[in-house]
């Protein structure tokens, strides 16, 4: 007989070294240890004031936990394999020190719903740290917005160059797009805070449990209604990941637009050495790993959520060992989410602009042939009529070799009669921006009124 499970007692061989290596967990799960101690005292002082468990029996388990908790945190515990998982390994820690009151622990409780208690509780906490971390991004960025909202830059489609745009109105674009990811977070951690302590196995338990106890020492918002969902819910495990891999779509499109505007092609950007590394054969180089990295990741974080959404096809209810499969790849998307959301707020500080270059790219583009076209409308003349005079003269500027607003007026007249000397004033890049300032609109003004909108947001959301 194997004496060492706790579940041994059934059996009449022990399980092969080779099972227990693959169906044991505590390498992974022994990160949990804290928020399992966390549900742990929880249950026990709920069973106490339950009636179920004795005051000296709470207070053992209470001194047990604290040694154990102190005995991890300075790396002395030793976890063992042979025990299978984190519960059971503090378990067993718990009665090695207290006896009988450790073996009560367990009373109304089950592995099945302590483990989705665990997962959910940390998750929790991970969800508050990324929460934090978003806005220090967006911070960053905000920055960047502020100190470049005249910076004209070449707006893109399809690569190409389109129309003027303020740099730091590309920036803001991220500001949204990581606001919409803490808004996910936010919505995704409504659904994590809730608490299955109490489904026990799957059917619930024949003691007088007090769930709202629980809960409310716990710090859940609501309680699973259905001990078989609660035991074997997963679906928060997916919105995070999904939540996590939009995070990381959104900053993989900005790394690789930092990478194409470091790029000596474009030259638009610099990024502060600490964040690049060289070549080992070619001395010229400096190479932007980190945002490489960062649209690298992003691929890893995908697929958990694919690893994730995949393992819980075809479960049937209730529990099922399968479960144990969600700790990976959770871990490994909250670790690299929170990872690249610090680098990523760090390195746009080091980010430094070169306005010049940008300006310049904006002159070589014809970045501005939809204002000239908007300037004829404002005279009268249909929008496709003037969207045809506008391409005849950017044919001729294309031959001669320059922008439109280096074509004496004499020129741009033969194009139109309706053009004046005014029509520079649309031409430069200064007053393509200019011209749209309205709410969205890429005009500096607009800029600094959506930067100071999101400075508001970010300080009253800091102050609740
Ligand atoms: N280590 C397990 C997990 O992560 C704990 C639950 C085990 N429950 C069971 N009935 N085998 O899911």
């Amino acid at each position: 007989m194997n004496s060492t499970k706790t579940w041994s007692g059934r059996f009449n061989e022990p399980v092969s070294e080779l099972v227990k290596k693959y169906t044991g967990s505590i390498d992974f799960d022994k990160r949990l240890a804290q928020w399992d101690i966390q549900g742990s005292l929880a249950h026990a002082q709920m069973l106490c004031q339950a009636g179920v468990l004795s005051g000296e029996d709470l207070a053992a388990i209470e001194r047990g936990m604290a040694e154990i908790l102190a005995e991890i945190e300075a790396g002395r515990l030793q976890w063992s394999l042979d025990l299978e998982d984190v519960h059971m390994n503090i378990e067993r820690r718990l009665t090695d020190k207290i006896g009988d009151a450790g073996k009560r622990l367990h009373t109304g409780r089950s592995r099945n719903d302590q483990v989705a208690t665990d997962i959910r509780l940390w998750l929790r906490d991970q969800i508050n740290i990324i929460q934090t971390l978003i806005q220090s991004l967006q911070t960053a960025l905000l920055d960047l917005a502020e100190q470049h909202a005249e910076t004209v830059m070449p707006g893109f489609t399809h690569l190409q160059v389109a129309q003027p745009v303020s740099f730091g109105h590309h920036m803001l674009a991220y500001v949204e797009m990581l606001g919409r990811d803490y808004e996910r977070m936010a919505d995704c951690r409504r659904r994590v805070n809730r608490m299955p302590l109490g489904a026990a196995a799957l059917a619930g338990t024949t003691y007088p449990v007090r769930r709202e106890v629980t809960a409310e020492l716990l710090g859940f918002e609501q309680i699973c209604q259905n001990s078989l969902d609660a035991v074997s819910d997963r679906d928060f495990a997916v919105e995070f990941t999904a939540a996590a891999s939009l995070v990381m779509i959104h900053l993989s499109r900005l790394s690789e637009e930092l990478i194409l505007w470091m790029s000596p092609r474009f030259s638009f950007i610099d990024i502060a050495d600490r964040f690049c590394t060289g070549s080992s054969i070619m001395p010229q180089k400096k190479n932007p790993d980190v945002p490489e990295l960062v649209r690298g990741k992003s691929g890893r974080v995908i697929g958990h959520l694919i690893g994730l959404i995949t393992l819980m096809k075809s479960q049937p209810l209730a529990y099922n060992k399968d479960n144990q499969e969600d700790k990976e790849p959770l871990f490994d998307t909250a670790d690299t989410l929170i990872d690249t959301l610090r680098i990523y707020a760090d390195m746009m500080r080091g980010v430094s602009v070169k306005p010049e270059n940008m300006r310049a790219a904006v002159m070589q583009g014809f970045a501005t042939a939809t204002d000239l076209a908007d300037y004829l409308v404002k005279k009268g003349m249909p929008f496709r009529d003037s969207h045809e005079v506008v391409a005849r003269a950017v044919r001729h500027a294309d031959e001669a070799g320059v922008d439109l607003s280096q074509l004496p007026l004499a020129v741009l007249q033969g194009f139109s009669s309706l053009i004046s000397e005014d029509v520079y004033q649309v031409l430069t890049p200064e007053g393509s921006l200019n011209a749209r300032n309205h709410l969205g609109g890429t005009s500096p003004e607009q800029v600094r009124f959506q930067t100071a909108r999101w400075r508001r947001l970010l300080a009253d959301a800091q102050a609740v």
